[in-house]
């Protein structure tokens, strides 16, 4: 980053980016009208390799995110992750949204503003990551929180094959129910290396 070069501009309806790599676009999308949005996904588009769009994990912001992943997908990208193929996203519009949740921590000036006394909060985020360069998308991502129970684990799956699914994990799937055990919500299943 010493070799950055910090930019500041607009984001309007014609922008236009630099090639690079990787084009993330992060908490930006909720802050801009309809045609500056879409202007600013297709030009992250035409510019990256690879394009990370995360919005707040509401049911506005899974919104926005489908709308860019549609974007992405008609420019040629394919998706890399949450989903585990390019097709229509399961979720019947309205009934649900997709998102994910990571522990952050607050900083003092953070738990001020915010009158929080926790040092940290699980931010609720929704993304896509769409790449350029061939993907291997996981079979499938945990879409919930799993539920431990005794002797099973109980887990919430959007999969390429079956659309959004259950599953039951028993001691009786070994090395699979071991690894159900240590499963996070948003991580791909099965883990690498297991059945
Ligand atoms: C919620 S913050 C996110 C900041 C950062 N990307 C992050 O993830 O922490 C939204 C940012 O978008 C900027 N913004 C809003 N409208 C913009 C526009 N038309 N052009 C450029 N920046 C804009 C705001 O100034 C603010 O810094």
């Amino acid at each position: 980053l010493r070799e950055a070069r910090w930019e500041r501009a607009r984001i309007g309806a014609a922008l236009e980016l630099a090639p690079a790599d990787l084009v993330t676009v992060s908490y930006v999308l909720k802050e801009l009208p309809p045609e500056a949005r879409t202007g600013l996904v297709d030009a992250a588009a035409a510019a990256g390799q690879a394009v990370v769009i995360v919005e707040p994990g509401t049911p506005d912001g899974y919104v926005r995110i489908i709308e860019a992943r549609d974007r992405l997908i008609a420019a040629g990208l394919s998706i890399a992750a949450p989903c585990p193929h390019d097709d229509a996203c399961p979720i019947a519009p309205g009934t649900d949204w997709c998102h994910f949740s990571a522990r952050v921590s607050r900083s003092s000036l953070h738990r001020q503003v915010k009158g929080g006394s926790l040092s940290h909060e699980d931010e609720k985020f929704s993304y896509v990551v769409a790449t350029r360069f061939p993907a291997t998308p996981a079979p499938a991502r945990i879409t919930r929180k799993p539920q431990l129970r005794k002797g099973q684990v109980l887990l919430e799956l959007c999969t390429r094959d079956e659309g959004l699914s259950r599953s039951t994990v028993t001691k009786r799937h070994g090395e699979l129910y071991r690894a159900a055990r240590d499963i996070a919500w948003g991580d791909p299943w099965p883990p690498e290396g297991t059945a």
